[in-house]
């Protein structure tokens, strides 16, 4: 939050009550006449596809689990992890015919991955800490997020495939692009210009 909060000031508009947000759901930038709405990522793009909401941030995690219409305008370089398959060290040697089960809270992604390596696998959905299934023998592997590798550390696994990078996207509703094309387009340049000069800072 903070990097967003100092990358939305940065660019003009006012957090003030975004920072001070207590329960509130939805927050106003006055000045600016923006609206924010806080929701689950998951409902970020229920939103946006709806036009309940022009604009969202969301992780690319979410955007490739959920089959949505939306426009991908901004890739934040903020929240960055990556989707990988994890399991225990001896699921290196595995060498067994039978099908491979994966457990994983992104059954999309997971499904997706496998059948891009022409492998067919049965997928068990869960609703979080996934890195229980290999230990328990629920599942063979896990698809997961991982971002600093902690929790696979701590529960023994380790990281058997990268599957990609992860980080958080602006998205835009379709028609809001074609309506408010001058506003939502002028932002689009400001945020892209900040993530630009920001990462030339970083490096
Ligand atoms: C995510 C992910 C891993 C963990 C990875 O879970 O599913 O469990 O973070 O982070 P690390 O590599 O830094 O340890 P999240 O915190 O979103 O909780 P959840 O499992 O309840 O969804």
């Amino acid at each position: 939050y903070t990097t967003l909060f100092r990358s939305f000031e940065e660019i003009g508009v006012d957090c003030t009550q975004l920072k001070n947000k207590g329960r509130k759901l939805i927050l106003k930038d006055e000045k600016n006449n923006i609206e924010f709405i806080l929701v689950k990522s998951t409902d970020v793009l229920t939103y946006v596809e709806h036009g309940a909401a022009d604009i969202g941030i969301v992780g690319k995690d979410t955007l490739m689990e959920q089959n949505k219409e939306f426009y991908e305008v901004v890739d934040l370089k903020v929240g960055k992890c990556m989707f990988a398959v994890a399991s225990l060290p001896s699921f290196k040697n595995y060498d067994g015919y039978n099908r491979k089960k994966i457990a994983t809270k992104y059954p999309t992604v997971a499904k997706a991955y496998f059948k891009k390596n022409n492998e067919d696998v049965e997928i068990i959905k869960l609703d979080g800490s996934v890195e229980i299934a290999p230990i328990l023998e629920l599942s063979d592997a896990i698809v997961d997020l991982v971002e600093t590798g902690d929790t696979l550390k701590e529960n023994g696994l380790i990281i058997i495939e990268k599957i990609c990078d992860i980080s958080a996207r602006m998205i835009v509703n379709r028609a809001s692009m074609k309506m408010k094309k001058e506003g939502i387009n002028n932002l689009i340049v400001k945020v892209q210009k900040y993530v630009d000069k920001n990462e030339v800072r970083v490096k």
